[in-house]
């Protein structure tokens, strides 16, 4: 069974969030639609919507986050959903139980929704095809492999910004080898009828045949930023990183990094995004992190609502477990 299949119904509408390969145009779109219905809900006084009312949401997390856990919660939380973290450095798989068994425990408790983050590429999946039909899973970020509700919230900080996709060229500069942000940004982006999908990295930095994911390569940042509407950059992810693949982040600033000078070489109405954290001075310049093309907060604040889209998605049309078990 392909990824796609998996997280799409018979009807074609969401079952499990793991990818944005393959997904159709119209399903990312109702996400981007879905999203801007609830941006005008988080910028009231009063946050929250009864959607999840009764739901219960179970955030994964296997590595370290920042963005995505708190948005997650937050987003659960604005929908009315019971929400519990799982600081799973601190459950009893370090006791020696396996993923399935305290999937099995956790389902027991009438949990609707696991939000899952893991180091291994293929986890999300994984966990989506051994548990029962009533709950959805959302990946968080698995490996390099996707990060989806991330490439999500970038398309919407970009539709929000430049409006359609079509005439835009855009440019992913960095660690495009170890990024599972950059696999669902291409994904997405092209799904989403982009102009041109840019990649701009050295050999060191880019997968094999990344041509065949739809992209431009370039090896030189000038020519790779020239004229482009979007520059998003990534972080060096040594954390996946082996071997020596860089001879220094000094000399990676020298040859990648965004800075002013560079930047002017885009639109110039360019936007600056990143999906953090940032490293500064290693792969943009402060100035352009925190200058007037940056979009890289309003990402973050655009996160709650795309994940508020994502999660109302997965769960819309599916009574609550609880009420099944009655
Ligand atoms: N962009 C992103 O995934 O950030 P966190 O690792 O902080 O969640």
């Amino acid at each position: 069974m392909s990824r796609r299949d998996i997280q799409l119904d018979d009807q074609g509408r969401l079952r499990h969030f793991l990818t944005t390969e393959g997904l159709p145009r119209d399903l990312l779109e109702r996400i981007l639609d879905t999203a801007a219905s609830f941006t005008g809900v988080i910028e009231k006084s009063i946050k929250t919507v009864p959607l999840l009312r009764g739901r219960t949401v179970m955030n994964l997390f296997f590595e370290a986050s920042t963005r995505t856990r708190t948005t997650f919660e937050l987003a659960a939380k604005r929908l009315s959903a019971d929400v519990l973290n799982l600081d799973m450095g601190s459950s009893s798989a370090v006791k020696g139980e396996s993923l399935l068994d305290t999937l099995r425990n956790l389902e027991a408790m009438q949990c609707d929704m696991f939000v899952v983050r893991h180091a291994d590429s293929g986890a999300a999946h994984f966990i989506a095809e051994h548990v029962g039909d009533d709950v959805a899973v959302v990946n968080a970020g698995d490996g390099r492999h996707a990060h989806p509700t991330q490439a999500m919230l970038d398309m919407y900080t970009i539709r929000r910004h430049k409006g359609d996709f079509e005439p835009l060229r855009v440019a992913i500069v960095g660690d495009i080898l170890h990024s599972r942000v950059a696999r669902s940004q291409i994904h997405a982006l092209n799904g989403l009828g982009a102009g041109e999908v840019r990649v701009v990295a050295p050999r060191t930095l880019l997968p094999r045949d990344v041509e065949r994911l739809g992209v431009h390569v370039y090896h030189e940042i000038e020519a790779g930023l020239r004229d482009v509407d979007v520059v998003i950059t990534l972080r060096l992810q040594r954390e996946r990183m082996q071997g020596a693949l860089l001879p220094s982040e000094q000399e990676y600033y020298q040859l990648y990094g965004i800075s002013r000078e560079r930047l002017a070489l885009a639109a110039p109405d360019a936007i600056v995004m990143h999906p953090g954290p940032i490293n500064r001075g290693v792969e943009i310049e402060s100035a352009v992190a925190d200058g007037p093309h940056s979009v890289i907060l309003n990402q973050v604040t655009n996160g709650i609502a795309v994940r508020m889209a994502v999660m109302s998605m997965c769960l819309e049309g599916r009574g609550s477990r609880a009420e099944e078990d009655e």
